[in-house]
């Protein structure tokens, strides 16, 4: 996600805006901007890439002032360039965002509509448009951020400044952190407690709907309708590097738990519970045409290609294949005008992934591109893009971007299957309202993680694991075992539980724990009956299983509840778990977590 500072004090703030920004760099960002208010004015100084650029930008062209706002930005809608990059101007009102805005396009169509020119695509300018819209009736600032929010749905934290009233910064926030920093006749505010720690250790933690009026001398909280809140200041002991990982040891574990927010960011503003329908950012795939669909990917993504062949032959009963990107482009594949490819790459940038769309394009398939990182070669390489919001993924095994791309697979086949016809509008509507609760369930599920962690223990000094799920379950256990083998450098193997009996049965003794995905669903009999089949040669059995299963205790050594969801989405729930066993074995080993020996992030070459 993108970063946030702000300063009001007597000090410049230019450099204390920059020292925060650069504090978020390790987040990932792609464009970053100040806007600092002297002698009447603001000064928006804004520049696309690293933040050396904009540093360069503000030697040349200074920001003097002794209050301010700054960003780094993550691209989400827009592509990274100076005139997405925050802070954005509307009159005398600057602001920066972080997060998004779900009814941004209806806003901009009636702001639009009613005489406001835009100047960038993004939906924070939007906010911009509103409070300026706002300031010349109200009674102050914050009375007309309160206003301008009144229309603003989404998640959100954001700090305005007014160059007509330069005594104050207004902060809200609604889903997305804020935090403000206390010191002596000067305030901070910021997305995260890294920016601001150099200069306080005194922080005041903002909470959802909530409105912050920041001066010199004084910070007024209060609630969306202006009742005062009353908040304590807590003093941050944590290091810069602990900061940096939200307090987790890791940024693997910062990362697992961010995944409601990521999936409830994937959905913000695609649902549309009223006509059962997905909005796929524009992208108007005509399915009249396509008489398979090819996904292509690599690593975890290619697991998550593994599920999307479920979800979208069973919605839309369109023919799917799915292929290792490294192997797609080098077996001479039949594919043509008539296939639809879809590109799964969290970093878009996956070298072999890459190759197969290249080689796809150019035989005339259309290619839509899955990928979290705005305007990464993928994405633009391909026809369509559709963006996971998970944020940038900083530990190498993959998690949130796991999770998303889940999430946006079932989107996609759910308008591919409303587009065909074969996806019941009921249906439809049944898998929208339930998906719209994941974020509450996944949330439940990570908070009763400990139990994850008194497995490890007890199995992390196993030689090797099995992973074994049927149906959509058993990607999951391909990627619970991947994400094993990744940061715990112990061997584990992914099966279908069908498959058990032919070859990795003669693996099973008293010895092997093998993680069995056994959800409630069609499959659920079957399963059991090859988890039986371990339990008679001994092996030491950890079942995922749904909340409420009273048969499984008895067959299994440990169970670890998910919530009970649809079949369909079962997937994005029950990788939980193991995505947290594997964090906890790694960490019980000490290993590298965040940097495993071997392995990059984003594999740009073969
Ligand atoms: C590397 C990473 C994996 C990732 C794979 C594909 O191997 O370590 O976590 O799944 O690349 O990356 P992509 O960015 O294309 O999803």
């Amino acid at each position: 996600m993108c970063g946030i500072v702000g300063y009001i004090g007597p000090r410049q703030a230019t450099p204390i805006l920059v020292n925060g920004l650069r504090r978020l760099e390790y987040r990932g960002y792609d464009s970053a901007g100040v806007a600092v208010w002297e002698g009447g004015s603001a000064r928006v100084v804004r520049c696309q890439g690293k933040l050396r650029g904009l540093i360069e930008k503000l030697e040349v062209e200074p920001a003097p002032g002794k209050v301010g706002i700054g960003h780094t930005r993550w691209a989400t809608h827009g592509r990274p360039s100076d005139v997405n990059a925050h802070p954005h101007k509307v009159g005398r009102i600057s602001v920066v965002h972080n997060g998004i805005i779900e009814n941004h396009l209806a806003l901009r169509h009636e702001l639009e509509a009613s005489g406001s020119k835009f100047s960038s695509e993004t939906d924070t300018e939007i906010v911009a448009h509103l409070v300026s819209a706002e300031i010349e009736d109200a009674k102050d600032l914050t009375a007309a951020v309160q206003k301008a929010l009144g229309k603003v749905i989404g998640a959100f934290a954001i700090v305005v400044m007014d160059e007509k009233n330069p005594d104050v910064l207004v902060a809200a926030k609604n889903a997305s952190p804020l935090v403000i920093g206390l010191g002596e006749g000067e305030n901070f505010v910021a997305s995260d407690v890294t920016a601001i720690l150099d200069e306080t250790k005194e922080m005041v933690f903002i909470e959802e709907g909530e409105i912050v009026t920041i001066t010199r001398d004084a910070v007024v909280i209060t609630d969306l309708e202006g009742n005062p809140v009353t908040r304590e200041a807590k003093t941050i002991r944590w290091t810069a590097a602990q900061a940096e990982k939200d307090g987790y040891r890791h940024y693997m574990a910062k990362e697992i738990h961010e995944q409601p927010r990521a999936v409830a960011d994937t959905l913000a503003g695609r649902v549309d519970l009223e006509h059962d329908t997905v909005a796929l950012d524009g992208n108007d795939i005509d399915v009249s045409n396509i008489k398979r669909i090819v996904m292509v990917a690599c690593g975890t993504s290619y697991h998550s290609s593994l599920v999307g062949k479920f979800l979208i032959e069973q919605m839309s009963r369109i023919p799917v294949e799915v292929d290792m990107a490294s192997e797609y482009r080098y077996r001479d594949p039949v594919v043509n005008d008539t296939d639809l490819v879809i590109a799964i790459s969290q970093s878009g940038e996956t070298a072999d992934t890459m190759g197969a769309v290249q080689l796809a394009k150019e035989r005339g398939a259309k290619v839509l591109a899955i990928s979290n990182v705005l305007e990464s070669s993928i994405p633009r390489l391909a026809d369509y893009a559709f963006y996971t919001h998970a944020g940038p993924e900083i530990g190498v095994a993959s998690t949130k971007a796991f999770t998303t791309q889940l999430v946006s697979l079932t989107l996609i086949a759910i308008h591919l299957g409303r587009q065909t016809g074969k996806l019941a509008p009921e249906r439809a509507r049944e898998l929208l309202a339930e998906m719209v609760t994941l974020p509450n369930k996944m949330a439940d599920l990570i908070e009763h993680g400990a139990q994850l962690q008194v497995i490890a223990r007890r199995y992390g000094n196993s030689q090797g694991f099995l992973f074994m799920g049927r149906g959509n379950q058993y990607p999951i256990a391909l990627e619970g075992a991947l994400k094993l083998k990744e940061i715990s450098y112990i061997h584990a193997e992914g099966y279908s539980a069908g498959e058990m009996k032919h070859g990795p049965i003669a693996l099973i003794d008293e010895n092997l724990p093998v993680v069995v995905l056994v959800p409630q669903g069609p499959l659920y009999e079957k399963t059991v009956s090859n988890l039986t089949e371990v339990r008679a040669r001994e092996g030491k059995i950890i079942a995922i299983a749904s909340s409420g299963d009273q048969e499984i205790g008895a067959l299994a050594d440990e169970v670890v509840m998910i919530p009970n969801t649809l079949p369909e989405l079962q997937p994005i729930l029950s990788v939980v778990p193991l995505q947290q066993l594997s964090y906890y074995v790694a960490d019980h080993k000490g290993t590298d977590i965040d940097q495993p020996r071997n392995l990059a992030k984003s594999v740009t070459v073969e």
